[in-house]
């Protein structure tokens, strides 16, 4: 969802742009997260190791460090009566930082959220990818 949000804004300033762009501008990082993966249940005070696909990182970026952040879907109507879906993700507290996009893992301990089925977590590098939806049971 991130991406598609990064790419639109970048069509939109190639097609602004007089100058051209370089095409390694484009070249965002998705690694797609695959663990976890959807209806999984984690509980507060549990490690987990998050994992992605590191086959889509290309070798000039997998050194680069990334951040996971735990968010939650919500949806609700705009006052357009539009439904809004946010992502609330806590990037104050992010799970795991500093470590290096190519090791596909990080370790995290699940910290103490309230119960919910819609939680997701991102993955930063250059861009952000949202795993699916899983859910933070009560301890
Ligand atoms: C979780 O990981 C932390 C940091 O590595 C460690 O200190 C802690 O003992 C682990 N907790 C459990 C429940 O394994
Ligand atoms: C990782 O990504 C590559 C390239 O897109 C794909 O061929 C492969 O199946 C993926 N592996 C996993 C475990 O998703
Ligand atoms: C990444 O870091 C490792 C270890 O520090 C180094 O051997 C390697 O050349 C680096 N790769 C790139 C693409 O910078
Ligand atoms: C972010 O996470 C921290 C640690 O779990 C928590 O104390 C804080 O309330 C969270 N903030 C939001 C906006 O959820
Ligand atoms: C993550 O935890 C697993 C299992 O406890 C451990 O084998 C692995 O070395 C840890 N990885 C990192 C990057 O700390």
């Amino acid at each position: 969802m991130i991406f598609n949000t990064l790419v639109s804004v970048l069509a939109i300033a190639v097609a602004a742009s007089s100058t051209p762009i370089q095409p390694q501008q484009l070249d965002v990082i998705t690694p797609h997260i695959t663990s976890p993966v959807e209806n999984d249940i984690w509980v507060p005070g549990e490690n987990r190791t998050v994992t992605w696909n590191t086959t889509e990182i290309p070798p000039a970026f997998k050194n680069n460090t990334g951040k996971l952040v735990l968010g939650y879907y919500t949806t609700t109507k705009d006052d357009q009566g539009h439904w809004q879906t946010s992502e609330n993700l806590n990037n104050t507290s992010p799970l795991a930082q500093n470590f290096v996009l190519g090791d596909g893992c990080a370790n995290i301990t699940v910290p103490h959220v309230p119960p919910r089925s819609t939680y997701i977590v991102v993955l930063f590098g250059d861009s952000g990818n949202a795993s699916p939806q899983f859910k933070i049971a009560e301890k």
